[in-house]
């Protein structure tokens, strides 16, 4: 199931990326600190030949919109936006400038939250994987529906967390099967709606809105919940200075998860 005009649209930008970092990975360059971003954290070379390399494609289309990106912050595209394009160039960067493969673009088509998020869009750029989702349509993985696990035993549970104590030592204490950190949240995300891992967990208060856009509808269409760490729904603005916190599961667990931290 395909909504070709998003998907190209992502696909196009993905791809751009893909070839703009594609002599960056593992070099010692694409670590340099260029300047603070807008989202208040360094901006590296890699960060900044990805966002451009996105940024000029869509610039050079038909379509005008909202591009929120982690470096550049918002640019308005043309004269009457039609949506918010919301892009993480590389999320993973520490894992791409060392050469660990776990990297990706996220890219969510939305209105003005992550509350109203209608197409997302997630290419892993070490094996070519991608991740869409479109709002009421489900979650797709190279195109095949992809589904949340459905494991409720704690005993059993492959957990991503990124908690300090005491959330932490809550999870681990508590006997899940496998606790995991990989270092791209998107991608994470990702392995969540796909139903390898059961719960993602970041409650270090760090994440952006550019980080788990994509991701977050992904898991929900594939039946899954993403919510803040008290177990609200988020609705944050796509402000990249804001920070939130996020649960993300295969719906069975949540509550239980939400108790523990
Ligand atoms: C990072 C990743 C990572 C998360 C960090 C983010 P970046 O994004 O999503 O999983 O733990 O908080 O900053 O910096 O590679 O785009
Ligand atoms: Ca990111």
């Amino acid at each position: 199931m395909i909504n070709t005009v998003f998907y190209n649209l992502c696909n196009d930008a993905a791809e751009a990326v893909e070839q703009a970092v594609s002599g960056l990975i593992g070099k010692p360059e694409a670590g340099v600190t260029l300047r603070i971003g807008a989202d208040g954290t360094p901006t590296e070379n890699i960060d900044e030949a990805a966002e451009k390399a996105a940024l000029k494609v869509l610039e050079s289309g038909n379509r005008s919109m909202r591009f929120v990106s982690e470096e550049l912050g918002e640019k308005i595209i043309g004269k009457r936006p039609e949506f918010t394009f919301v892009l993480d160039p590389i999320d993973g960067t520490f894992n791409a400038v060392h050469g660990i493969p776990f990297y990706c673009v996220p890219i969510a088509i939305s209105g003005s939250d992550l509350s109203d998020i209608r197409y997302a869009y997630i290419k892993n750029l070490v094996n070519g994987d991608i991740y869409t989702a479109e709002r009421g349509k489900g979650a797709f993985l190279n195109n095949k529906r992809i589904h949340v696990s459905s494991r409720s035993e704690f005993s059993e549970l492959s957990v991503i967390s990124y908690s300090h104590r005491p959330h932490a030592v809550a999870i681990n204490n508590h006997n899940v099967r496998r606790v995991r950190t990989f270092g791209s949240a998107a991608l994470e995300l990702c392995y969540v709606a796909s139903g390898i891992f059961d719960a993602f967990i970041d409650l270090r208060g760090m994440l952006r809105v550019t980080d788990i856009a994509a991701g977050k509808l992904i898991v929900e269409e594939a039946g899954g919940i993403v919510t803040g760490g008290e177990g609200k729904s988020l609705s944050t603005p796509f402000d990249v200075k804001q920070r939130v916190n996020v649960v993300a599961s295969n719906r069975k667990v949540h509550d239980k998860l939400l108790e523990l931290v």
